[in-house]
């Protein structure tokens, strides 16, 4: 959930630190704090309560010299932000100070022993009681640092990345995890070494990159090459690679908002998604004339999917009974999408389930099951525990995620990258549009090989799906429209966004976009429920958006925008161009290119994305960072 930053080599760290954290900032942000050892050997610890700039100003008056240290950017899951509970943390002795990522799980009965032994406790996070145990092995066994790191690892249930110094061995970083994310940065010639939760704090320094596996330690001393073990001090090689991010990337790039440059990023992203995978063959036919003779050579363009995840998994893929996508958040919205995509062109029951209830239900998951588990950051905790659920039930798993090499992406048999690049701001936006691509080229690929979409609809849903991105152009040229409507809306408590059928799962997102950057509490739902339930919420402070596209479901929508309107509800409808009826009932209307019903979702979502954003702005909100939210939710 938080963020990780360290270096060690021969630059001063303190400014490579802060720079990285800014970077990690999304990950978590209500306390910050680094650590760095100068050159008396002195190891010295600042932190403070707040964001990053904040930790600036409370060093600014300090000695924040030294070559080698740590940084944290937290988000508390035990014990409350304060400087106190902030990272890092300093053993009994302050000769250790250790940051983490994660949840010790069994720290109340690990304090437990410490306290029985005489150990004080200054803080009431769940790190302090790692970094008290670590030092108590090291005091009472007698072992060098490397080896009582690896004892308390062998203890503790949970999750971890962590990093530590000793300042009795100034010239080292150790640094470890499981199920929450660590990328180790080489420097030229081993020279230095970096720390990250992600690649964004490193991209600047070196492309030479290690991922951590589970359980793994790695020891970095400059000069030295990297020294990976395991927990049970099995020597490992690490696997150096290559990493293609630049900082532009994670740059706001003009935008006030990683959101809006996001947002605005959407047609692009989706060009690098189907590049590659969406391919078009010329093909040549000779026509006969009077039935006998044959005429001049004709030549037409034919579209087609290729993923290479179908064409290495066939078997698996094709024979499947049952997919179950698993994800969370704005990534179980697109599996609902996929869903309908897979069933329609597929023929294969599919259902969508909340990792975070999937996997403590003890579901029924076969070996003839294909488990689809999407997540954008690829380090969900949630997500992650329910592919291991399946995998240990026998199913074959199938990744769609954006961070390459994440947790996710590792732990799947095969899978496709959405390739979006970066995504920062904690609203997701790209990756949605993204996961929708991908899960359509998936439904295509698979359709396609079984026979069970037709010719018809696979050229046209192919082509159509290639022009999105042109399409998406024309309705970011809406912000201006959308950023004034925004501004009469602010007043509003509630909101209500309804849609049918591809579009449910839109009103859905941008319920959540809305609540998440805004605060103001919104709910979606299936339009022909609303007489169930909701409709007794409207009346005329009662915003409600309706994604109304003309599709099989538009006469249901309109009647539904009719029984709104005899309620005094302020509708603000979401139609395809050229609409003339909803247009004349409609309080506001944001008209979107034509596209097949399919791919609606990947139109509609942008102007809720964009009312989201502006609703926020003009509130005066965070929106990079809302409050109480982080990036990865790599908890429980
Ligand atoms: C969306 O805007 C969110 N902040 C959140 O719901 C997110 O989609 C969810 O946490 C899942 O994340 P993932 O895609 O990285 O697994
Ligand atoms: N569990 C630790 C704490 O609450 C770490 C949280 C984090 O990942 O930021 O301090």
């Amino acid at each position: 959930m938080c963020g990780i930053v360290g270096y060690i080599g021969k630059r001063e760290a303190y400014p490579i630190l802060i720079k990285g954290l800014k970077r990690l900032e999304y990950r978590g942000y209500d306390s910050a704090g680094v650590a760095l050892i100068n050159k008396r050997d002195d190891l010295n610890v600042y932190k403070t309560k707040g964001k990053v700039a904040d930790l600036e100003n409370f060093c600014s008056d300090k000695d924040i010299t030294g070559t080698v240290g740590i940084a944290h950017t937290r988000w508390a899951t035990h014990g409350e932000p304060s400087s106190v509970n902030a990272h890092p943390h300093y053993s009994e002795s302050k000769n250790l100070a250790i940051i983490h990522n994660g949840i010790i799980e069994n720290y109340a009965q690990i304090k437990k022993n410490l306290i029985n032994k005489g150990m004080h406790f200054r803080s009431d996070t769940d790190t302090e009681v790692l970094v008290q145990l670590i030092e108590y092995i090291q005091v009472t066994r007698k072992v060098p640092l490397l080896s009582a790191v690896q004892m308390a690892l062998r203890q503790v249930i949970g999750a971890y990345a962590i990093a530590l110094l000793d300042k009795r061995e100034p010239n080292q970083i150790i640094a470890a995890r499981k199920a929450s994310p660590l990328v180790i940065g080489i420097g030229k010639d081993s020279g230095e070494f970096f720390l990250g939760s992600d690649a964004s704090p490193i991209i600047e320094y070196t492309d030479q990159v290690v991922y951590l596996d589970d359980e793994n330690i790695a020891v970095m001393r400059p000069g030295e090459p990297l020294k990976v073990v395991d927990i049970h001090n099995i020597a490992l090689n690490p696997d150096v690679q290559t990493i293609d991010m630049n900082l532009g990337q994670i740059e706001k790039g003009g935008f006030p908002h990683f959101m809006l440059k996001e947002i605005f990023e959407q047609p692009e992203c989706l060009k690098n998604c189907m590049r590659g995978r969406v391919v078009s063959r010329t093909v040549e036919t000779r026509a006969m004339t009077d039935g006998k003779k044959e005429g001049p050579m004709q030549s037409h363009t034919e579209m087609g999917v290729v993923l290479s995840s179908i064409v290495d998994h066939r078997q698996q893929i094709l024979n499947a009974h049952r997919i179950i996508i698993v994800a969370c958040g704005t990534s179980w919205h697109a599996g609902l999408i996929g869903k309908q995509m897979l069933e329609t062109y597929c023929r294969i029951p599919v259902d969508v389930e909340y990792a975070s209830e999937f996997r403590y239900r003890n579901p029924v998951v076969t070996k003839d099951d294909v488990v689809i588990a999407i997540s954008q950051s690829g380090e969900t905790a949630d997500t992650l525990a329910a592919i291991k659920l399946a995998k240990e039930k026998g199913a074959f798993i199938y990744g769609i995620c954006n961070a390459i090499g994440s947790s996710i992406a590792r732990a799947t048999d095969t899978g496709t990258y959405i390739h979006v690049g970066p995504e920062i701001g904690v609203a997701s936006t790209k990756a949605f549009t993204g996961q929708v691509t991908v899960l359509c080229l998936l439904a295509l690929a698979v359709g396609k090989e079984k026979g069970t979409v037709s010719d018809k609809d696979y050229q046209e849903i192919t082509t159509q799906l290639w022009d999105i991105p042109e399409k998406m152009k024309e309705v970011l040229k809406l912000n201006n429209k959308i950023a004034d409507l925004s501004r009469t809306f602010t007043y509003a408590r509630n909101f209500l966004y309804l849609g049918r059928g591809y579009s449910y799962p839109v009103a859905l997102e941008g319920a959540l976009k809305l609540k998440e950057i805004s605060y103001i509490h919104a709910e979606g739902y299936p339009a022909a429920e609303m007489k169930h339930g909701p409709i007794a919420l409207i009346d005329s402070d009662m915003p409600v958006v309706v994604i109304a596209p003309h599709d099989a479901m538009y006469e249901k929508v309109l009647s539904n925008i009719q029984e709104i309107k005899a309620r005094d509800g302020r509708v603000i409808a979401l139609v395809t161009k050229g609409d003339e009826t909803i247009s004349k009932i409609a309080d506001e209307v944001i008209e979107l290119p034509k596209t097949l019903e399919c791919l609606e979702p990947l139109l509609a979502t942008i102007p809720l994305q964009l009312l989201a954003y502006h609703v926020a702005v003009c509130k005066g909100k965070n929106v990079d960072q809302p409050r109480n939210l982080a990036k990865s939710v790599t908890v429980e």
